[in-house]
């Protein structure tokens, strides 16, 4: 049965409307959908093309109702949703806060993207990335309000993304903590400079190769890392399993490992196309390393977290620990590893599941 959603159409002809995501309330199933221009959506957690608003509006009346109970049209001060309760359907009209509203909230995005410094040629990339990341990261956290919120950003460069996610998330009424790591003393400095800018005490940058680094176990409730290049990746997973942290949020970048070290394996014949074979090898160790963080207890879903126009690394591995450590996976990343002779960074990982 399909139901009416009223004023669907306005909300998603409305330019405004920069997000729409269903939801069951009960499962936590989402599926989001990103404006990509005026007329187009791109769909977040699927490899499919980008969806025309009216094909979009024909995949929400046919979903709702059906896998989902919640529609959210998200626009950039109040968010419309519709929600199904005791089969009517219920539209409320809310801003996202008196705070987001709010002129003093448009200046503290200002002098923050002030303080950050981005050149004017890479700004509106690089704030989209983390901004869309940010709030990712915002709905995967309980909704508590005034809750504390510890934040280990690893690889973090100028923490563009952490002092953002920071942003975002006092905005939605947490209190966020953040504490930033990088191998490079200038960027670290950097850091410093842009928190002292903006005058936030609520942050700690640290100079520290990833490869040994080991967090403090319990200290931390979430870990991001945008664009940590080839196995920083692998590193900040290890860091995050290592020290129980319990919602990792990774964004790959290149990665070399796999195609240096495998051995004969039964694609072979990909090698004579290396724009293939380099493909392949993305996706087979993001595909591993979701395997592994599944082995070690955690929830994975892989999405794409912001159109690829903005950059075409948008893979976003989102991790949610869940249980103990599963041996199912552990069997299945292992066949992997000998199918393609390789032994990946993060299988030091599984050696521990026995
Ligand atoms: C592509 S940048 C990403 C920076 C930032 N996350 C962003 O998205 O803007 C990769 C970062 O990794 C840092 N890095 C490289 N090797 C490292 C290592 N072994 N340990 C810690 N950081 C490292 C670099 O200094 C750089 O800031």
């Amino acid at each position: 049965m399909a139901y009416s959603l009223m004023g669907i159409e306005s909300n998603l002809a409305n330019k405004g409307c920069e997000r729409v995501e269903l939801l069951h309330q009960a499962n936590g199933r989402r599926s989001a959908f990103v404006r990509q221009d005026e007329e187009t959506w791109h769909v977040q957690d699927s490899e499919s093309v980008s969806l025309h608003t009216a094909e979009l509006q024909e995949r929400l009346v046919a979903n709702f109702g059906l896998n989902y109970d919640r529609l959210v049209c998200r626009f950039s001060d109040h968010e419309v949703m519709y929600t199904l309760n005791q089969g009517e359907v219920n539209m409320t009209h809310k801003p996202l806060s008196q705070e987001a509203k709010s002129g003093a909230a448009r200046r503290e995005w200002k002098a923050l993207t002030d303080a950050l410094g981005i050149p004017r040629s890479k700004r509106r990339h690089k704030l989209k990335q983390a901004e869309q990341f940010a709030h990712i990261v915002k709905e995967g956290l309980d909704k508590a309000d005034n809750r504390e919120v510890r934040v280990l950003d690893v690889a973090c460069g100028r923490s563009y993304l952490g002092f953002v996610l920071c942003h975002v998330l006092f905005a939605s009424g947490f209190r966020p903590w953040m504490h930033g790591v990088d191998a490079d003393p200038v960027l670290v400095d950097k850091c410093h400079d842009i928190a002292g800018a903006l005058g936030w005490r609520d942050c700690v940058f640290e100079v520290a190769n990833l490869e040994h680094y080991a967090a403090e176990p319990g200290r931390y409730d979430v870990l991001v890392s945008l664009h940590g290049c080839d196995a920083l990746s692998d590193e900040a997973i290890r860091i995050g399993v290592d020290a129980k942290i319990p919602l990792l949020f990774v964004a790959p970048c290149c990665q070399q490992e796999l195609r240096r070290t495998w051995g004969p394996h039964p694609l072979q014949w990909i090698r004579y196309y290396p724009v293939l074979e380099e493909r392949l090898a993305d996706i087979l160790t993001d595909g591993f390393r979701s395997l592994v963080l599944e082995a070690m207890g955690y929830r994975v879903t892989a999405l794409r977290f912001v159109a690829p126009d903005v950059t075409p690394k948008n893979l976003l591995i989102q991790a949610k620990m869940v249980s103990r450590p599963c041996r199912d996976r552990a069997a299945e990343a292992k066949e992997f590893q000998r199918l393609f002779s390789v032994q990946p960074r993060l299988s030091s990982l599984l050696d521990r599941i026995g």
